[in-house]
């Protein structure tokens, strides 16, 4: 039998991840707000684009919600949810003690994807473990799911790291242009070195990371000569603090 997702809030998150979960052969209604990605997804995809959250939640099987985090419980709340039901929470920020009692009777997953679901490549965080939530958001890439709920917010900030890390590709390939390597050279070369080396340690899982790097750093090595620097700069603290920022925000 198809499976049927309704999706409200069809906003940025959304229009990336639509050309993977397109791919399931799911049936997919999508909320009109947002109206210029609800009518492009309706076109690319063949989406259904309905005015009427509640329709689309009384003929889902999932109902994702991908709304801005301060509007979801409100909107919700408005709606009415079915035993059998599983809702599926993007939103970023967002606990479950909020959430949970809005959409009950439904069973309510977390997951945090990033916009890399348009190639297939995002890892996506989900509590609880959920199958039919698992099969859906493989299409997007790997899916991690976590044990306990509290360890949900910390590994989250790992979705910001991401933007981040594109800063830092940015700054990298704006450095190797400016010495009068060809621009596009510069990006690939940095986007595919960042990729390179994120590789390594996904494939190498016995090894600690640590010892990677300092497999790389030998003496008198040009590796280690830059990390030098970076470490006498305290380079790395400011990143940890930027996690910690996000993890204590509102
Ligand atoms: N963007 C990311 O990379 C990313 C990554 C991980 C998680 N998230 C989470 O995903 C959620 C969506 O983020 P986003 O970046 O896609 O935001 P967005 O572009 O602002 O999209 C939100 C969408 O929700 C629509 N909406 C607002 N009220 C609605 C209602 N009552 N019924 C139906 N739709 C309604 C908005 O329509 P209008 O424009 O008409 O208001 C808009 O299209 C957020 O909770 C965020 O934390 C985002």
């Amino acid at each position: 039998m198809t499976t049927t997702i309704g999706i409200i809030g069809a906003g940025h998150l959304i229009k990336h991840m639509m050309p993977a979960m397109a791919k399931t052969g799911s049936r997919f209604l999508v909320s009109e707000r947002g109206r210029e990605t609800s009518a492009q997804l309706a076109m690319e995809f063949g989406v259904e684009v309905s005015p009427d959250n509640q329709s689309i939640v009384d003929q889902s099987d999932i109902v994702i919600v991908a709304v801005r985090p301060f509007d979801a419980a409100e909107i919700c709340d408005g709606l009415t949810f079915a035993d059998g039901q599983t809702v599926l929470s993007l939103c970023a920020g967002l606990p479950s003690s909020e959430l949970a009692p809005v959409v009950a009777p439904a069973h309510l997953v977390m997951a945090m994807p990033v916009v890399a679901a348009q190639f297939s490549e995002s890892p996506t965080l989900m509590f609880p473990e959920n199958p039919k939530c698992r099969a859906l958001l493989e299409s997007c890439g790997p899916v991690l799911a976590l044990k306990q709920e509290d360890s949900f917010a910390p590994a989250a900030t790992i979705a910001c790291y991401y933007g981040w890390v594109q800063e830092l590709i940015s700054q990298m390939s704006d450095w190797v242009s400016a010495q009068g390597v060809d621009p596009e050279v510069a990006r690939l070369l940095t986007a595919q070195m960042t990729r390179a080396a994120a590789t390594t340690v996904r494939e190498r899982p016995a090894t600690p990371t640590s010892q990677l790097v300092s497999e790389l750093a030998t003496p008198r090595s040009f590796t280690l000569k830059g990390l030098e620097v970076l470490h006498e700069a305290d380079a790395f603290t400011p990143w940890k603090r930027a996690a910690d920022a996000l993890l204590r925000a509102d």
